[in-house]
This record gives C-alpha cells, structure tokens and sequence, in this order.
C-alpha cells in the first residue's frame, strides 16, 4: 500500500523514506486548516484538558505525581521529560491563574495546591543549596518533590521570579474577593522568599531559559525586574514593605538596557551565538504590561525594540527550515528557539511561534489603549515588512493608516496561529517541536508549556490580557551599579488554606475499568477499499482477518485521509495489531508491513479516553 503520486503531489507527501529497513511514510500533517477562529475553539479546551492531564493528583498522566506538582510532559524516555520544572511549572499556572480570574472559578483549588507544592519545594535541599542559600535557583524536582541530583544546567534564576509572579497574580485575585487574610497568612510568605532570591543573586549569571548558555539572560533579568515591582506592590497592599525589592528593582531596570544592540535584543551575554533568540520575545510578554505606553525602557510588547527584535529573530528561522521555504518577510513562519539549535534536531518548537504571535496581540492591545502607533528609524522595518508603505510618523487611532497597520499586524499574528494549526497533528496533541522539512511532531509529546503557550496566546488575541503591573513605576537610574540585598527568607509554615476560599467539592478522581480507545489512521485508500483493525486479544479478532472490526471512512477526506474506530477496552490491557486493507469483491488481504503494533491500554486515574494516532505503514 503506497500513496498514489498524484494525490501525493497534491498533499504534499513525501514518498516513503526506508531506513534501517523500516519503512515509514514521512509525511507533512495533513492538518485540514480552516478558519482559525473554529481552529482555536475547537483546539483551546483540547490544550486546557492537556495541561489538566500534567498536573498531579489527578491528571490523566500524573500517577505518582504529588498534588499541584506540573509535570513537563509525560514522556518518560528520548526525552525524559517526566519531571516538574520551576519554570514551566510557574508559566502554565499563570496561565491558569488569568482563566481563572477570567471565570473559570474551580481553578482555585488547582492553584491552592500548586502554591503548597512550591512552599515545600522551597524548602527541599538541592544541588543549588537550601531555602536561603541559593536552593531556589534549582530548575527542576523529581515529580515526589524530592531533589534531582544529577548533573544539570544550575542555577536558573529565572523560576523564583516567575513563581512570584503567578502567586502574586493569584494573591491579586483573592484580595479582590475579600481574602486578604489568606494572602497575606499563606502565600505572602512563600512569595517573599523568592523575592529575597531575586534581590540578592539578580547580578549573578544564570543558566538561560533553554538550559544551555551560562552568562546573563534577558529573559531571565526581564522576569526579576517584573517580580520585584509586583512584589514591592503586595507588600504595600498588606501593610509591608519589601524594602530590599525596592533597592534591586531600579538596578535591575538599568542592567535591562545593556542587552539592547541597537538592532535586536541580546538573548544571552555568553554563548557565543548571533543573540537572536525567541527566548526575547518571550521575555518581552513576559513584560507585558496591558497599561503602559510602548516604552522602550521595559520592551514593552508594542515597543520599537521589541518590535525590531520581533522581526529579527523571526526573519533568522525563514532561511533555515524547510517547511518555511518560499515565504516571504512580513508573513508567518515556523519559529524555533535560535537559529544554531541542534537540540534534538533543531526544529521549530510550537510554544515559541504562538510567542511570536502572542507579542503581536499584545501591542495591537497597547496601540489600541495609548491610541496611537509610533513608526520610528529603529521599528521602520518591522512595520515595513508587513505594510509596505510605513513612514516615520505618529498615527492616531482615528487614522486609516492606524487602523490599516492594526489589521496588518493582526493578519501577520494569526499567521503564526495558523502554523501551529497546519502543524497539529489529527490527534490534536501538542509536542515540544515540529519537523523542519515535514512538520510532524517530534521530541517530547504533550508537553504542558506548547498547550499553556497555545492558550495564552488565544487569549490575547481575544483581548484577554493579565493585570496591569505598573512597569513603568521605577526611575531608571544614571549609572548602573553591581548590586545585591539579602533576606529574609523562612520556612512556609502554613499551607491550611481556608475552607471558604475552596470551592465545595473537589472531584474524585477513580481509576477506569474500561477504557475509550479512538483509533486514528491516515490510510490514503481508493473508492471500496476498507481498512480494518485487528490484533492479539477476542476483542481485535485474535488475528483472524475475518474477524476483524471495520473502521470508518466517516471523518475521511482527500486533505485528512482518516480512518475511525473507537472501541471500549478493560485498563491495563496490552495487545498487538495491525491495520489491513481488504477491497470489495476480493477475499484478498493486505496487511502492513512489519513489525506488529504494540498498545497497552493506560490505568491511570482519569484517563478514560486514549486516542492513538498512525499513518498506514
Ligand atoms: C474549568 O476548570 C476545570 C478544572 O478545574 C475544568 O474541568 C473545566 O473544564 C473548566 N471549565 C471551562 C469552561 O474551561
Ligand atoms: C551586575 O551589574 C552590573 C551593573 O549593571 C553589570 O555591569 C554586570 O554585568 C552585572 N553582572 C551580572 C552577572 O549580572
Ligand atoms: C506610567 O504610565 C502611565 C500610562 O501611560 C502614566 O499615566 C503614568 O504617568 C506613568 N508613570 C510614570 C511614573 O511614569
Ligand atoms: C505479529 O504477530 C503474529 C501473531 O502473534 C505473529 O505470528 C508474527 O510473527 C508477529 N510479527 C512479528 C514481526 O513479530
């Protein structure tokens, strides 16, 4: 069983490429792309449950995972994924938090208990130290929150930072509903001492965002500025002070500056790499400040730095992947992390192009607030490239040009949306990348950031932006200096939150006895051809062809070619199979090629679907 060429052709499917003897069909995703409007609606409550399925107890992947713990991804093996990081962790719970304030009022509980999981990850010695002597710089945790004591890239100093950050966010939220107390009795605590690590090591160099480079990291200096402003406010909203946030903050701004290169941002200080990096965009939302101006001094997303930057570091992933060839500046690409990437093959990732889009969002945001678009010598290019006949000037709201570069910019971020559609796969489920030349997904599978990176960005598009953290508050100093603030740090205590701000029930989670297995197979068949599933145990036919279960064609198109059966199984049951083909007025059967498929039915607490995805081999 072969592609025909022509529908290949028309599919754009590669033939089939042999190696080591196995042969399997390469294929680009034969995602059918539609509007990206019922893309997003359909595939934002498919990421939501993605991330749900990654955090322990509960979650679908998460047996062995302790309570609010967020694992990274459920793969266990080439990569082993199936730990918590501090940063990942931290960046899908802000995620969460703004669903929650937006509405989804059962979230508390989920971010009730990955605040308690933190307080005791504070205080679980490490390779990077204890609780006050540098233990909080430790990426990452077994899933139990015992210490990873392997080799690893430490510290990275960017997870305190951005645990305050959703903590205060959700602190924010329950001063708003009358909670103070609980703030200030549980999470104050837990927050304070990550302020403490930020104001006493922001001036030492830090693994970066991709657990690679050793020197200083935009992003990572970005997040510390944005962490010690919220929390110097939190502290003033429950009648503290932070006086040693106060004294970093102002520096912390001024080192900020110094990675600007007059065309891009600087990701890294070392590495010896050309600096671009999406990790600056993702530094530049992690900016966002839904009420400031397009202010430079902080990269705001709507700045002419960031905007500079933005053009940068996209235009250096258009060369270099195939799936990107032929597409012009000013329309969307695949985005990876760096353009000298190698890590497991260098791909694009699909966390880091909803970022691109997602700082887009943001600034049509800002312009929209501020009223106006500045066009300057240092963005010209940026706007250039998407409306071709930008000029330096101001362009109030009330302007077609403003309206026309707000549309364009608009059209240029839901490009990079559309590129995560075309690249998702049929069962929906985000990896960590996506292949340069076919765009299948590859590394680490479900990984919890692409779904929270998928849905924030979703978010902004649709206008829904985090609270304002007054960025602009602090008085750039005129001459930076090396600095550092130490303490205080102590042991949380108290993680008894209170009944009151627990939503009455929390659901029980039961292991399944039987199991909804959807069957996916993309199998390119002629008009009374059937593709039928049959395996090991009674229920696939014991291997006898005449038993074996019919899928459907339903779903079936020439763009998506696939095959449906969905079929309850006990938990815990392992079998093997294969798909066959049999055409109408023959008893011929053809089956795939070798080696039998192999599927064990998963047990774990809430998972009552599984879906398995394959292409005809
Ligand atoms: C709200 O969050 C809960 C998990 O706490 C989830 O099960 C539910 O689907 C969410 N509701 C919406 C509308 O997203
Ligand atoms: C510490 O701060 C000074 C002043 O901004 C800066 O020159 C230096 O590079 C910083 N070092 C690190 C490791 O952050
Ligand atoms: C910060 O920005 C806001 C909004 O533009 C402005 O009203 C306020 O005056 C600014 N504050 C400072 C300290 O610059
Ligand atoms: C596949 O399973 C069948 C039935 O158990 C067996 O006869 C066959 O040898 C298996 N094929 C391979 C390649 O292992």
């Amino acid at each position: 069983m072969l592609f025909q060429p022509t529908l290949c052709a028309a599919l754009g499917l590669a033939a089939l490429i042999v190696q080591g003897g196995e042969a399997r069909p390469e294929t680009t995703v034969p995602h059918a792309t539609g509007s990206l409007d019922d893309f997003l609606a359909a595939q934002s409550p498919i990421a939501f449950q993605g991330i749900l399925n990654n955090i322990g107890p509960s979650g679908a992947y998460s047996e062995g995972v302790n309570p609010g713990v967020v694992i990274a991804s459920p793969s266990k093996q080439d990569p082993d994924y199936f730990y918590t990081w501090v940063r990942d962790a931290a960046l899908t719970v802000q995620y969460l938090v703004e669903e929650l304030v937006a509405g989804n009022a059962s979230l508390q509980f989920l971010i009730q208990d990955y605040i308690s999981s933190q307080a005791r990850l504070q205080t679980v010695e490490n390779p990077s130290g204890s609780l006050s002597s540098g233990g909080l710089g430790e990426p990452k945790f077994h899933v139990d929150e015992t210490a990873f004591t392997d080799s690893w890239g430490r510290p990275q100093r960017d997870g305190p930072p951005l645990r305050a950050i959703a903590m205060i966010s959700f602190a924010n939220y329950l001063i708003d509903n009358g909670h103070q107390s609980t703030v200030e009795d549980i999470i104050w605590p837990i927050v304070r001492n990550d302020l403490s690590y930020v104001s006493q090591h922001w001036n030492e160099t830090t693994f970066d965002i991709w657990e690679e480079v050793h020197s200083s990291s935009f992003f990572t200096t970005a997040v510390q500025y944005r962490a010690l402003v919220q929390g110097s406010a939190l502290a003033s909203k429950l009648g503290h002070t932070c006086d040693n946030c106060g004294s970093q903050a102002p520096q912390i701004l001024c080192f900020l500056q110094s990675y600007w290169t007059g065309s891009h941002i600087l990701a890294n200080t070392g590495g010896g790499r050309s600096g671009k990096d999406v990790s600056t965009i993702l530094g530049v939302i992690g900016s966002f400040d839904p009420n400031a101006d397009c202010d430079d001094v902080t990269f705001q997303p709507c700045s002419a730095r960031a905007l500079a930057n933005h053009k940068q570091v996209v235009d250096s992933f258009r060369s270099i992947y195939a799936i990107n060839a032929g597409i012009p500046s000013g329309s969307a690409v695949a985005v990876g992390r760096y353009p000298e990437d190698v890590y497991q093959g260098g791909h694009p990732w699909y966390l880091t192009t909803a970022a691109a889009a997602e700082q887009l969002y943001d600034a049509i945001y800002q312009w929209n607030h501020v009223g106006h678009i500045d066009i300057n010598a240092v963005n010209l290019d940026f706007f250039k490239s998407i409306y071709p006949s930008a000029a330096e000037g101001t362009y109030t709201s009330d302007s077609s040009t403003f309206q026309d570069i707000i549309s364009a910019v608009r059209t240029y971020a839901d490009g990079f949306l559309s590129v995560i559609e075309k690249y998702t796969p049929p069962d929906n489920l985000l990896a960590e990348q996506f292949h340069r030349e076919t765009g299948i997904p590859l590394s680490a599978a479900s990984l919890t950031w692409s779904y929270a990176a998928l849905n924030t960005a979703a978010q902004r598009r649709a206008s829904i932006v985090p609270s304002p953290w007054n960025s602009n508050s602090t008085d750039l100093p005129d001459k930076c200096s090396a600095t550092s603030a130490t303490g205080p740090y102590a042991t949380p205590t108290n993680t008894a939150w209170p009944t009151t701000t627990q939503p009455p029930e929390r659901p029980a989670c039961t292991p399944p006895s039987e199991v909804t297995l959807t069957f996916n197979a993309l199998v390119d068949t002629a008009f009374g051809q059937n593709i039928y599933l049959v395996g090991s145990i009674p229920e696939l036919g014991s291997w006898d062809p005449a038993n074996a279960l019919l899928m459907s064609a339903k779903s079936w198109t020439s763009g998506n070619p696939v095959w449906t059966l969905s079929i309850s199984l006990p938990a815990g049951t392992s079998f093997e199979y294969k798909f066959i083909r049999k055409d109408d007025g023959s008893s011929d059967v053809v089956w795939e090629s070798d080696p039998n498929r192999s599927y064990n039915v998963p047990k774990d607490c809430g998972a009552n679907t599984a879906t398995v995805n394959s292409w005809w081999r």
